[in-house]
């Protein structure tokens, strides 16, 4: 089964898609990840994006649907979650192709519904371990051991350059222009499922469970 998670910046969608990751067995397709890992590995790809992705503007179509396509064939099985993917009309239809050529089309189109004021603490306050990838957060989710990672142990952290106030609020203007406008075409093909993304993470999950299992 394929799906989409769609919302703003912080809606939570890398956190619901590593519990389907866990839980299900299911492939992460983050066209994010695939990005600050081609920045990291200072790739042609990389060095374009980074100015983009410091701004919190969207990196090109071209780019973003051609990493998807080298690595939709690793995401069989159990299905994938396109996470930030497709941001624009151009790669919902890129996307379309993609699922076609392999004879594999959407299932559903996850809408996390959220109130933006509450993004920008959401994101500016967000941190991962170095090492595992864990996520946290300062006020929401701390270590249980201050400073050390839950899952692996290590003792380093990071956080995103684009993880500023500033960038937050043009990643935000960013979906409403480009992003949102994408919903109607999904709605048409009756695919659109709206989850309310203010629950707690446990909450929102079990709603996400509750329409892959209906
Ligand atoms: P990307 O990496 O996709 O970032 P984003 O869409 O801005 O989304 P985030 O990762 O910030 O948020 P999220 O929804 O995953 O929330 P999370 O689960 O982490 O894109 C980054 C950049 O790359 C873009 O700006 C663009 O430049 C480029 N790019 C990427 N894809 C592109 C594309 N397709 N086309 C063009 N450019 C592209 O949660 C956030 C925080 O909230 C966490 O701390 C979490 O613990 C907490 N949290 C989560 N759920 C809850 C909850 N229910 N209650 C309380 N706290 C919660
Ligand atoms: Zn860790």
């Amino acid at each position: 089964m394929d799906i989409i998670l769609l919302g703003p910046p912080g809606a939570g969608k890398g956190t619901q898609a590593q519990r389907l990751v866990a839980h299900r067995g299911m492939v992460q397709l983050s066209t994010g990840d695939m990005l600050r890992a081609a920045v990291k590995a200072g790739t042609p790809v990389g060095i374009k994006a980074k100015a983009v992705m410091d701004a919190g503007e969207l990196v090109s179509d071209a780019i973003v649907s051609a990493l998807v396509g080298e690595n939709l064939d690793a995401a069989t099985g159990k299905g994938a979650i396109f996470d930030g993917y497709p941001r624009t009309k151009a790669q919902a239809e890129a996307l379309e192709l993609l699922l076609a050529e392999r004879g594999r089309a959407l299932s559903y189109v996850i809408e996390l519904v959220v109130d933006e004021d509450a993004l920008v603490e959401r994101i500016t306050g967000r941190f991962t371990c170095a090492v595992c990838g864990a996520g946290y957060h300062d006020r929401f989710k701390r270590p249980e051991v201050e400073g050390t990672c839950d899952v692996c142990g290590s003792h380093e952290f990071k956080r995103r350059p684009d993880d500023n106030e500033e960038t937050v609020r043009t990643r935000m203007t960013e979906y409403r222009a480009k992003t949102a406008p994408i919903l109607p075409f999904y709605e048409a093909k009756g695919l659109v499922r709206q989850v309310d993304g203010m629950k707690t993470p446990e909450e929102v999950a079990d709603s996400i469970d509750a329409i892959l299992d209906s």
